[in-house]
């Protein structure tokens, strides 16, 4: 059985790290495409040379070259400008809108049977632009947002508790920007939805909730120079994983909602189920009128990025 072909669109940081951690699990071999010159061959052969300490067997190879992504089984899009300090995700519209829909016009020619993974921000919009761009079924066109912002909460909970991140789970709804939604009573410590744990005051639980929602541009602040990147980087591999070994693993993803959660033609993340068919469900869940509410603003806040885009004239 041939070996997967995993295509990494954007040799940055995200991209990089995703390079290394996809050869580390051995989900296949890794092309990491770039504009600029040197930077996806000079991270790639870093990486390939790595391979022989890990005892891993994947090969990586860098290019500026469209053609050496053809067959791809899956594409991750990293490629466009990050944050600085002081802007929002949805500063960078015009800009990566461009860089996105270039992307998309060559997934399309060279691997239209992929699956793709967006990353690039302001992530709903830009899953928007991939699937308006390549036409791909909705099972195949996903963004990568929920599996970062609920890792983020799952880390707080275990930073508050001291309880194993293994044995919390987290649930965030939403787009991925300030008005997601991380959902407490669905989130978990060994079991106990957080509301009930012991200790565990409703002024701790809003504040971890707080803090998951501006998680990245907490990152941005300290950094300076750029956005965060291994945990974007293990999320979307985490996803690529799930999809290649046919794992069946819940995540929240941005995909299109046709309904779902009362919100249609809408690009969110909401929980769906990732196998070998990509996006094989999507899970509804009964919401209180209060979590309903941030969710309908939050879908709110998508769709006025979504119209940006569609009065851009960029697509
Ligand atoms: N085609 C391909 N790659 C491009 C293009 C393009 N048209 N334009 C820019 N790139 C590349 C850049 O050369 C750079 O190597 O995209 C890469 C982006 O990498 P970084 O600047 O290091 O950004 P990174 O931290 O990886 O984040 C990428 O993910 O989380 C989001 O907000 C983040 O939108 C940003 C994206």
């Amino acid at each position: 059985m041939p070996r997967k072909k995993i295509a990494l669109i954007g040799a940055g940081q995200i991209g990089g790290t995703m390079a290394l951690l996809a050869a580390q699990k051995e989900l296949g071999d890794v092309i990491l495409f770039d504009i600029v010159e040197g930077v996806p061959q000079g991270k790639g052969l870093d990486v390939m040379e790595t391979t022989p300490v890990e005892g891993c067997n994947s090969t990586v190879t860098g290019t500026n070259s469209y053609e050496d992504i053809r067959g791809a089984d899956i594409c991750i899009v990293t490629a466009g400008i990050p944050r600085k300090p002081g802007m929002s995700r949805d500063d960078l519209i015009a800009t990566n809108t461009k860089i996105v829909k270039d992307v998309a016009e060559n997934i399309k020619k060279y691997a239209p049977d992929s699956f793709v993974i967006i990353i690039t921000n302001p992530l709903d919009a830009m899953v928007y632009v991939m699937q308006k761009v390549t036409g791909f079924p909705k099972s195949r066109v996903m963004g990568m947002a929920g599996v970062l912002d609920s890792a983020r909460f799952r880390a707080f909970i275990s930073m508050e508790t001291g309880v194993s991140v293994n044995d919390i789970t987290a649930f965030v709804l939403g787009g991925h920007g300030d008005t997601m939604v991380p959902l407490s009573r669905y989130s978990t410590i060994g079991g106990i939805p957080l509301p009930d744990y012991p200790g565990l005051s409703a002024e701790k639980i809003r504040a971890m909730e707080d803090r998951t929602r501006n998680g990245g541009g907490e990152i941005v602040n300290l950094l300076k120079t750029g956005s965060a990147f291994y945990a974007p980087g293990a999320s979307a591999i985490a996803m690529a994983e799930s999809i290649i070994r046919d794992q069946k693993r819940i995540f929240p993803c941005a995909v299109l909602c046709e309904g779902e959660y009362g919100h249609k033609g809408i690009f969110m993340g909401v929980p769906v189920i990732l196998g070998e068919k990509g996006v094989e469900k999507i899970i509804e869940i009964q919401l209180t009128a209060d979590e309903k509410a941030a969710l309908d603003k939050s879908a709110g806040a998508v769709k006025e990025l979504m119209s940006v885009v569609d009065n851009s004239g960029i697509l």
